[in-house]
């Protein structure tokens, strides 16, 4: 208050006044620093020489990454006696995809049923140096209206992501196809939310122009294990290495992909309403699937994985200098459009066996799949990520709250993520972060 009562005082001299105009600047600065750790967009007040307004970053990824899991019970109960207590744990009210609905909340074992509530009862607490958007269901909701849809491209680790969507934003979103009316589509069938005409929060929403409520996505999973397709990564392969005409680089393991040219030109159409595509890869790219690098010799080398690992670097090179260039020719350009690469993650060995979060990453014991590698495949990629001339494609290292969650896998398996124990639900929960506050920090 003391620089407003110098203010009003009348200026006899020149002295005086520069005094002022010094508690002002003060006080404008002091001002400034005090806004920038709690808030995200800093308007400086209206002043001559401060007229712009700034935009910083509040959480980078790293920050958001460093932290630890808290025990935060939603719910008195202290243990699980039916496969829909899954939701009141989690805090959902349901699941608008219905794709393997009760696996993916890991409720379809009763067997196991002694690891809940626990798994669903811990949250996330980034470091201190992070300041995240808090997350509001139908602020999300909002933002995927008016700013652009996801476009969620990955294996089947992504679409337990969609899958986690679908609950976030339940009941306003349907979710299609639906597989309670026929199970048996194909992993590759495109999986769709769109609003729910339904929802009294979607009755009062004002629909952009050209927003056709039925018909335009908000979210959108197309399976997608290695993000170029057979044929491109084995052409790629024998530019680079000129192999013997009998070489077989990818053997006959299953896996899906589609080219980034369909998927870039799904993502930029403009009748699709996308602005945000979240690309995730690195758990298909194994000694297996890419038998070619395959050497049954090498037990304590990976069978060979250094190879493939290797080869994955030119790949991504290759891909994302398509799908920057595929960016950048897209003819309508009214809407923003970024892409984000979430760190892809390894499993926990014996995971069933765990009933709390880790407070450190632990060692692997038995070198399961190309688990090990993880973690080098994703400093290939990131690094590819860091040229430049990628203005469009951020690399997310948002991997270590997963790494930390031993008891947070589905029943089945020690891979797969469960919907609603926090790991998931942060993926969305900074994505949408970053690009709604991160991504205009950056100055391109
Ligand atoms: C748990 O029980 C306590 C004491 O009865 C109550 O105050 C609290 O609101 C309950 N918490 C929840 C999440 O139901
Ligand atoms: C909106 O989408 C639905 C479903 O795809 C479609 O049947 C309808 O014709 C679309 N409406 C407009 C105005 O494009």
């Amino acid at each position: 208050m003391a620089a407003f009562t110098t203010l009003s005082v009348n200026f006899r001299s020149l002295s005086a006044k520069l005094i002022a105009l010094g508690a002002v600047f003060t006080f404008v600065v002091l001002g400034y620093i005090f806004t920038i750790g709690t808030s995200t967009t800093i308007t400086l007040p209206e002043f001559p020489f401060f007229t712009e307004t700034r935009v910083r970053s509040t959480c980078t990824p790293e920050a958001y990454a460093r932290g630890s899991w808290e025990y935060r019970p939603r719910t008195n109960k202290t243990a699980m006696t039916n496969k829909d207590e899954a939701l009141e744990f989690a805090g959902f009210q349901g699941c608008a995809s219905s794709r393997e609905y009760y696996w993916h909340l890991a409720a379809d074992n009763e067997e196991q049923w002694d690891r809940f509530p626990d798994a669903f009862n811990y949250e996330w607490v980034p470091s201190d140096e992070c300041s995240v958007r808090d997350f509001k269901p139908e602020e999300l909701l909002k933002d995927l209206v008016e700013k652009g849809g996801w476009l969620l491209i990955g294996d089947s680790i992504t679409e337990g992501h969609f899958a986690s969507i679908s609950c976030l934003l339940y009941p306003h979103v349907i979710a299609t196809p639906d597989y309670n009316k026929n199970p048996y589509f194909d992993r590759a069938w495109p999986q769709n939310m769109y609003l729910n005409p339904d929802s009294p929060l979607v009755q009062r929403m004002k629909l952009p122009r050209g927003f056709n409520a039925t018909g335009t996505p908000l979210v959108t999973f197309r399976r997608v294990d290695t993000l170029l397709t057979g044929d491109e990564l084995t052409d790629l392969h024998r530019t680079l290495y000129n192999p013997p005409d009998d070489f077989k680089l990818i053997s006959d393991e299953a896996f899906w992909a589609l080219s980034p040219e369909e998927y870039v030109r799904m993502f930029t159409d403009p009748a699709n309403h996308y602005g945000t595509m979240v690309i995730s890869t690195a758990g298909h790219w194994t000694t297996t699937l890419f038998s070619g690098y395959r050497d049954e010799a090498a037990v304590d080398a990976g069978y060979g994985i250094e190879g493939v690992v290797e080869f994955f670097g030119h790949a991504m090179g290759k891909w994302a200098a398509d799908v920057q260039r595929l960016l950048d020719e897209a003819p309508d350009k009214r809407m923003r459009r970024q892409v984000v690469v979430r760190a892809y993650l390894p499993g926990h060995e014996d995971c069933h066996d765990h009933r709390k979060p880790w407070t450190e990453v632990q060692p692997f014991k038995w070198n399961w799949y190309n688990w090990a590698n993880i973690g080098q495949f994703n400093r290939v990629f990131e690094r590819v990520l860091s040229s430049p001339q990628f203005h469009d494609i951020h690399y997310l290292g948002i991997d270590n709250p997963a790494r930390l969650r031993p008891d947070a896998h589905v029943s089945s398996d020690c891979l797969h993520i469960m919907g609603g124990a926090g790991v998931l639900e942060g993926w969305t929960h900074y994505i949408w972060h970053y690009v709604t506050r991160e991504v205009n920090a950056r100055i391109r």
